[in-house]
């Protein structure tokens, strides 16, 4: 159905914003190859998806008709080259470490098919590490972008689009309507340490944890104010547990270290329970209880 401008569509990392992507871009009509190297990640993966696709359905926001065809169109593999190999675009959504994210990508320029590799879209879906700096060493730097999705991204509206110094303005225009085409909101925005939501979210987090830590009030009060006053679906502890206090704490060092400023410190709460294990819903402990 989109066919004139992209067919298929490469998903590197099938975590919980990989299958978020996945779900969305196969229920939107793209052929979608979602890669990771655990079996069993693939396996939860495309169990999550069906789940969410069959709670849509019930909630008759899809026809049931749509589950099937969206499932099929997703086809899971544990090989990059497979996945990549005749990809229009590669969404990449590995773990949030540049080493980790320049290696994955090393491996995909390399996967690729020469006489395709200058037509392919390299978006990265990173919540704060710098597209300019993960595109350094491509080929074609000016194919990177970043895709920045939120959780959950079958909910979720908005996709912050983050263009690096040398990103074109073809891969833009033509990520911005993939992004249209998705049914979400892309919004353009420059490469700039945590770009503009997590510049904005982080810090907030961060001061919820230091009213906590200094003991101005118990966590409840706090998520309290949050959502009854501000009108936030989720109060700043509670969101800090779902997205991972280790996610929190990471884009916190990036802005304290890219802007060298300590009004970024992490809180000393945030770091302890970081140390600890404490990680949020994916450990069932963070400021919250949870069933894992
Ligand atoms: N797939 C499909 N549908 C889903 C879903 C999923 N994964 N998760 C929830 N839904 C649907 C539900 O079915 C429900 O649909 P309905 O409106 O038709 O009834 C709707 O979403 C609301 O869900 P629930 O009724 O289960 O629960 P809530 O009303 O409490 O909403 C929430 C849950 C949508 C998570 C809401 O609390 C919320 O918006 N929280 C804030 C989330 C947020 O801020 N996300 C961004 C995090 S930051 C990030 O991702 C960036 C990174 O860089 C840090």
């Amino acid at each position: 159905m989109h066919n004139q401008y992209i067919n298929s569509i490469a998903i590197i990392g099938a975590g919980t914003m990989g299958n978020g992507i996945a779900h969305i871009c196969a229920m939107s009509g793209f052929s979608v190859k979602l890669m990771d190297n655990s079996i069993e990640q693939l396996r939860i993966a495309r169990q999550t998806i069906e789940n969410n696709l069959k709670r849509m359905a019930q909630k008759q926001r899809i026809t049931p008709d749509k589950v099937s065809s969206s499932l099929a169109r997703i086809q899971c593999c544990t090989n990059i080259k497979q996945a990549v190999v005749d990809a229009d675009i590669v969404v990449e959504v590995v773990t949030e470490k540049i080493t980790v994210k320049k290696e994955v990508w090393n491996e995909i320029e390399q996967e690729i098919d020469p006489k395709r590799l200058k037509q392919t879209i390299f978006a990265t879906n990173t919540s704060s590490i710098s597209i300019s700096e993960l595109a350094q060493e491509l080929k074609y730097p000016e194919n990177m972008i970043g895709m920045h999705f939120f959780n959950p991204v079958p909910v979720m509206s908005l996709v912050e689009i983050i263009l690096g110094k040398k990103t074109s303005e073809k891969t833009f225009k033509t990520v911005e309507r993939l992004t249209t085409d998705l049914g979400k909101t892309p919004i353009r925005v420059h490469d700039f340490p945590g770009f503009v939501s997590n510049r904005i979210l982080m810090p907030m987090i961060n001061e919820a944890i230091y009213t906590l830590y200094e003991g101005v009030a118990e966590k409840e009060a706090i998520d309290k104010i949050m959502t009854l006053g501000m009108a936030h679906p989720m109060g700043p502890l509670r969101l800090a547990d779902f997205i991972g206090l280790d996610v929190c704490l990471n884009i916190m060092k990036v802005l304290h270290k890219g802007f060298q400023d300590d009004k970024y410190s992490p809180c000393p709460l945030l770091i302890k329970m970081v140390e600890e294990g404490q990680l949020g819903n994916k450990t069932g402990h963070g400021f919250y209880s949870y069933n894992v």
